[in-house]
């Protein structure tokens, strides 16, 4: 075996505006390049996985070794001239790769080839999984591209509270060393701080690349403005600079009024000056993001949280979020960049149900005929970047009507990654299914004179192939650390890695994903694979049984989004918990079909219809959508109140069960991995018994009912 990589070599870069990882006075710098880092992935991997050392060879004379292995692009590697057409290469698009297997005689070689470095990047790291998940690596033909072209994460740096630091303090993400990213005046000592590339920069990095994303957002949506200063900048530089061999691009979020910040003075603007329609709103943006492409040249752009839980917005100023969104796309479209304007939006003025909120507000704008006879307002390089349910992550949500609904608008999909409402770091979900069934959901979309779309499942609306889109964007929100799985818990990590999959390619299996993903974090034997995976499988579902089963939505206390308060009431009433509970002595839930707030309507018809009947609608939404009688018949033939006490007892002997069975893998698994996770299951199940013990005993109040005898006594 020999790795071969023509022409990686390091490259020089000139910056207008040089960064502090720049040499002093220089306006060059060295860096490393993709296929650099291709040859290194498969140096690292290939040696480590047969145990020997892998020799590199740059020129690989007239024909390559037995077992090489040649990475690169037609421009970089005559043996890929060779043996890949242009015309294959360019069927894979700019982010594809190919892998072929050749033969001589005996003799055997491999090609991993990209029309890009990055996309070779990408097809190396497909190389390398599949050894190391024990998939053959001869005879291959492999193609692939991504279904949808931006893939990013949204880090949100500043939020302690979820998924790593959770209130009881017992959390290793965030832990005391902050969040991933490091900038001087973030509490570090200054040797440690941007431009300063830490190594574990370097490994989310390539975490990131390793399933395909491209994109990242470095701070938290409640934006601080002092990412925009010149100080900031500087140090982002020397971020991009690292990530770039990744082909991982920097973003950032900002805040809607940012031009009224003192810090940029004597470049401020007034409150009057706030006009999305006037010259000094866009020159100012304009002027920031130039002062951005100088420093990094590929910066992509901005996402946008406005008219949001308190942050400030065009309505502030009596502009809608088409006029916002559009004066900061024009702004930035000359340097090729794009906004990612949020859609996670509930002004209680619009409407007594939240759900319905985000629609009212932006579904008009996308409707509006243009003064050139085409529809929707907003420019094409704005995104509405949309949660994948109507409410907030919460554990199962129906999707959000506005996919499909939005067909002249282009819309991203975000995903929540880290565990927010979702055990945080304490309890093990994977949440591979959750974003299957959510992307695989049929929208029932049809066209505008009322015809059904052939491809209409939420993937398609994402991933553009229903309604024309090529420009294409899933977004996953995550909060990397510092620990070493970079999540905290070793079970978020396959968050991380499924989402990077799904976003790749959002028709893979689940399953499939987590045994790749357990393959390579824990052990290749059969049955640790099938116990680990089992495990895996089940544990969203079971987390939605003892938080909020049939459709019951936010029962989360408010201090931490952890644990549960039915009872709590708090001073808005669509973030209190009563709000979503309605729970009374007739039943539990909320009606939102045509008897109660017909939030139903806003979903396609056959949706709607579906959605609207509570004996058609699907029992794990049930709640969703109507308020239910404590003795309705359920399709197991019990009553609800009967039912509910049983799913929430479920839940939590799956984790139980989970335990049990960890335990019974204690022989396949490292000791310190294992009682890592041994201890987190351990709070898990007592947090998940804590979860059905105080939402069963509150509901009691309501239905006077008892357990059923069945069900044996809660704990
Ligand atoms: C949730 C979360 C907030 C976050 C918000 C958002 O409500 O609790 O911290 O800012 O989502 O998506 O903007």
């Amino acid at each position: 075996t020999a790795v071969i990589v023509e022409n990686a070599g390091r490259k020089k870069v000139h910056r207008h505006t040089p960064n502090l990882s720049m040499a002093p006075g220089s306006t060059e710098k060295l860096v490393q390049t993709t296929l650099e880092a291709a040859r290194d992935e498969l140096v690292r991997g290939l040696g480590g996985l047969l145990d020997r050392a892998v020799p590199v060879k740059t020129d690989p004379g007239d024909k390559p070794s037995d077992g090489a292995v040649i990475v690169g692009t037609r421009d970089s590697s005559r043996i890929v001239r060779q043996h890949i057409s242009a015309d294959d290469l360019t069927s894979v698009g700019d982010d594809g790769y190919l892998i072929r297997s050749f033969f001589r005689g005996t003799q055997g070689f491999t090609v991993i080839a990209g029309n890009t470095e990055v996309g070779a990047l990408y097809g190396t790291f497909a190389f390398l999984r599949r050894l190391q998940t024990h998939k053959s690596i001869t005879r291959l033909d492999i193609s692939e591209s991504p279904r949808v072209r931006h893939r990013h994460l949204n880090n949100w740096e500043t939020v302690r509270l979820y998924a790593g630091n959770n209130a009881s303090g017992t959390g290793g993400l965030n832990g005391e060393n902050g969040t991933i990213f490091n900038f001087t005046g973030t509490g570090e000592s200054a040797g440690r701080n941007l431009p300063v590339i830490l190594d574990r920069y370097i490994v989310a990095a390539r975490a990131m690349a390793s399933v395909g994303m491209n994109g990242i957002t470095i701070n938290l949506v409640n934006a601080d403005n002092v990412y925009l200063t010149p100080e900031y900048i500087a140090q982002e530089a020397a971020l991009a600079d690292a990530l770039r061999p990744y082909g991982i691009k920097l973003a950032l979020s900002i805040n809607y009024t940012a031009p009224t910040d003192p810090r940029f003075a004597p470049d401020t603007l007034t409150n009057e000056q706030l006009d999305p329609h006037g010259e000094e709103f866009r020159g100012w943006w304009n002027r920031r993001a130039r002062l951005l492409q100088a420093s990094i040249p590929d910066f992509t752009g901005f996402t946008v949280k406005a008219n949001s839980e308190g942050q400030p917005g065009p309505q502030d100023f009596g502009d809608d979020h088409g006029d916002g969104a559009n004066a900061i796309a024009a702004a930035v479209a000359p340097l090729g960049m794009k906004i990612y304007w949020r859609t996670f939006v509930y002004n209680a003025d619009v409407d007594e149900d939240r759900l319905k909120r985000a629609y009212l507000e932006f579904g008009y704008i996308n409707d509006e005929r243009q003064p050139d006879g085409t529809r929707g307002r907003f420019l094409d390089n704005v995104f509405l970047q949309t949660k994948n349910g109507p409410l907030d992550f919460q554990a199962r949500e129906p999707i959000h009507p506005m996919f499909g609904r939005m067909e002249h608008t282009n819309q991203a999909l975000e995903l929540q990654i880290t565990q927010e409402y979702t055990g945080q770091d304490e309890m093990l979900c994977y949440l591979g299914p959750m974003w299957e069934e959510a992307l695989k959901t049929d929208t029932y979309a049809r066209d505008e004179r009322g015809r059904l779309l052939d491809k209409r499942l939420m993937g398609h609306i994402v991933d553009g192939t229903a309604q024309g889109h090529s420009d294409t964007a899933i977004v996953g929100v995550a909060n990397l650390g510092n620990a070493d799985n970079l999540t905290g818990h070793h079970f978020s990590q396959a968050n991380l890695f499924a989402f990077g999959r799904q976003s790749w390619d959002w028709t893979l299996d689940s399953a499939d994903i987590a045994a790749d993903w357990v393959r390579m974090t824990w052990s290749n034997r059969k049955n640790v694979v099938g116990t680990i995976v089992k495990m895996m499988m089940g544990s969203w579902e079971a987390l939605v049984s003892y938080q909020t089963p049939f459709g019951m939505a936010h029962q989360f206390r408010s201090s931490d989004h952890y644990g549960p308060n039915p009872a709590e009431r708090l001073a808005r009433d669509d973030w209190s918990p009563v709000y979503y509970n309605k729970a009374d002595s007739i039943g539990l839930g909320y009606d939102r079909s045509s008897t109660g707030s017909d939030f139903t309507a806003q979903y396609f018809p056959t949706l709607a219809a579906r959605y609207g009947d509570i004996d058609t609608v699907p029992e794990n939404l049930l709640m969703w959508f109507h308020h239910v009688r404590w003795d309705r018949r359920m399709r197991s033939g019990r009553i609800f109140w009967d039912e509910l006490v049983y799913r929430y007892q479920m839940g939590v002997q799956y984790v139980t069960w989970m335990r049990l069975t960890w335990d019974s893998l204690q022989p396949s698994i490292d000791a310190r991995r294992f009682s890592e996770v041994k201890t987190k299951l351990t709070i898990h199940e007592a947090d998940a018994g804590d979860w059905r013990d105080t939402c069963v005993n509150y509901w009691k109040e309501f239905s006077g009912r008892d357990n059923p005898a069945d069900n044996g006594p809660l704990s």
